[in-house]
């Protein structure tokens, strides 16, 4: 293919077709930049060669024509070599040239290298099938194919088995909104479409297929962002007569050959593993970014009693004052430390504290406020050394936590403290439910099917909060790659939490009616993960948002640009499905 062609390939001839990307005309020679799926190559067309007429036709080439050209390949005189592109030691000498398809001026440019600019990401969403031409997009769509293949091949030599379940089907409990589909044939009635295969997989294994996987579409109709889309891919998984242990051990054997297989890069089994407590009183997080090594700590001892108000007032209604050192970080400047208290303020916090660490005292921020024996004691705490920064915040733990977490990820990336890695890490034992802010009710944490750990049985209906799931989330440099627990698989205790989150006996028959019954049935135990595999291809393609390895996203308003939807529908449309617009 043209983007191949080599200087190992001087003296052969080809048979290249693909898109003009580019044509230099310089009087005499011809220039065509001709572009496959491999990359571009300079194909020379030469007077001294070609008909009058088949220059006539080169020269009127414009971008995104569709070429088939025939000739030898060549080296480039040395002059001419283009060490920056891959195919720069040689060219195509054409001896014939043929349009394939016209085309009309493209409403973007298919930016090719580093120096061609991207066109607004709205415009690339708009024409996707010329975006998609770039070779960046087509590297990130053959890369997601190849972790597909990848994970295809683990999971068969495994033994797990592909099931596809539907896609329209009763609602699924994953904690979004539902996109419904209405249904024609019973009027006022309504599929929902997945938000994930949750209950088909549990009921996949009361069915008796004790490993079953699938790269399955779900749909969420939430708040988007660029680590979110309302329709995504998940490798999603469930296994029966197993523990933690073997979900995690299947999991990492997908993970590793993954970035072994697309990557070359070896990962370390197993993974590291953190209980939700440590990874919140350690990191602020329960997805925490372990490249960056700071932990945090707590002050409140050496702080309850300060002199400064903000520190004993927070902990004398009950709250904590909690920091981390930042090694080196006295050099930041005045702008870079009035920035930290918008980083706090995007955590919820209402700002950050800082102190400057030097041999003569700290300075700047709270430092000076504090008494000598209460500085001392903050230092020796933190470790801290001279020439650090300290920063703190104090406060609620649900306030301080996500300030404290931002902060971190914040510094870390100022002071170039982000280590380079793969840093996978399993955090496990979350809480089986969390408070929902408005109402205070309990809600789950992840979904009411998570199982949980029977030391705590007894305080379900007493204490609900304190009662430790069996769920775990696999992190990866500080971002969610996926969630899963082991599951409840006896009807008695899925009715005792449902009653918990406050659906009745009456309501969980209509909701989930199918999964109790199918529990009653012989339910043997079982448990699952899914993996988000946008994330995962955005995090191996070095991307930043899930859109640039989709082929076709959408925006953040959920729409699809070029297709155009959602989109109105005919009123006889609509009257055919007994719907009425209000
Ligand atoms: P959960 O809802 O945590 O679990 O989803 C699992 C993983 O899917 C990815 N993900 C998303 N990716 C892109 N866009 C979205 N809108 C989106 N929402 C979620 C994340 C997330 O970690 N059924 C359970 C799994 C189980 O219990 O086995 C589930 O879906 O990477």
């Amino acid at each position: 293919m043209a983007g191949e062609l080599r200087a190992e390939h001087v003296g052969t001839r080809v048979r290249l077709a693909g898109w003009v990307h580019r044509r230099r005309d310089l009087g005499g020679l011809v220039f065509i930049g001709l572009r496959d799926r491999k990359g571009v190559v300079q194909v020379s067309c030469d007077p001294d060669v070609l008909s009058e007429a088949a220059m006539e036709g080169a020269r009127r080439l414009g971008s995104e024509v569709v070429v088939a050209v025939e000739g030898e390949v060549v080296a480039r005189p040395p002059e001419a070599v283009n060490p920056d592109m891959e195919t720069g030691a040689i060219e195509v000498k054409a001896e014939a040239i043929a349009q394939l398809a016209p085309a009309e001026t493209p409403p973007i440019l298919v930016a090719y290298g580093a120096d061609e600019e991207l066109s607004s990401e709205e415009l690339r969403l708009r024409y996707r099938f010329l975006d998609l031409r770039r070779p960046e997009m087509q590297r990130n769509l053959v890369l997601r194919h190849r972790i597909f293949q990848s994970i295809r091949r683990t999971l068969d030599e495994l033994e797990f088995i592909d099931v596809e379940t539907p896609m329209l089907t009763r609602p699924t409990p994953e904690g979004a909104r539902d996109y419904l589909v209405p249904s024609r044939v019973s009027p006022g009635e309504f599929y929902a479409l997945p938000q994930s295969p949750q209950l088909y997989k549990q009921i996949l294994m009361v069915a008796g297929f004790d490993r079953y996987f699938q790269i399955a579409r779900c749909l969420r109709d939430e708040d988007l962002r660029a680590d979110r889309q309302p329709e995504f891919t998940q490798l999603d998984l469930e296994m029966s007569f197993v523990s933690e242990e073997d979900v995690w051990t299947a999991i990492e054997t997908v993970m590793v050959a993954v970035w072994r297989d697309v990557a070359g890069r070896t990962v370390e089994q197993p993974f590291l593993r953190m209980p939700f407590r440590d990874a919140m009183e350690r990191y602020g997080c329960d997805k925490p970014d372990l490249r960056i090594a700071w932990e945090l700590r707590d002050l409140s001892e050496v702080l309850r009693e300060s002199e400064f108000r903000i520190f004993r007032g927070a902990v004398e209604s009950g709250g904590r004052v909690r920091g981390f050192r930042v090694p080196g970080g006295a050099q930041l400047s005045r702008k870079a430390l009035d920035e930290l208290d918008k980083v706090a303020q995007s955590g919820g916090a209402p700002g950050a504290l800082w102190t400057k660490l030097s041999g003569s005292g700290a300075q700047g921020g709270f430092g000076p406020k504090l008494a000598e024996p209460e500085l001392a004691a903050v230092r020796e705490r933190l470790e801290a050394l001279d020439g650090d920064l300290i920063v703190v915040i104090a406060g609620a733990d649900d306030l301080a936590n996500p300030a404290l977490d931002a902060l971190r990820r914040h510094l870390g990336s100022v002071m170039g403290a982000v280590e380079e890695g793969d840093r996978f890490l399993w955090v496990t034992e979350f809480p089986l439910f969390e408070r929902e802010p408005e109402s205070d009710d309990p809600v789950p944490s992840h979904h009411p099917f998570t199982g949980l750990n029977l030391e705590d049985l007894d305080k379900l209906e007493h204490d609900p909060l304190s009662v430790r799931s069996r769920a775990y989330d696999l992190v990866y440099n500080g971002s969610e790659l996926g969630s899963g627990s082991i599951r409840i698989n006896e009807p008695n205790l899925q009715r005792r939490v449902l009653a918990v989150l406050g659906i009745g006996p009456e309501e969980a028959q209509r909701k989930f009616g199918f999964l109790l019954e199918a529990f009653k049935y012989g339910a043997p135990p079982h448990g699952g993960f899914a993996i988000g595999l946008d994330r995962v291809v955005m995090h191996l393609a070095g991307a930043s948002s899930l859109r640039e390895v989709i082929a076709f996203p959408k925006t953040t308003a959920a729409r699809a640009l070029m297709e155009g939807a959602p989109a109105p529908m005919a009123d006889k449309d609509l009257k055919e499905l007994g719907i009425k617009l209000s």
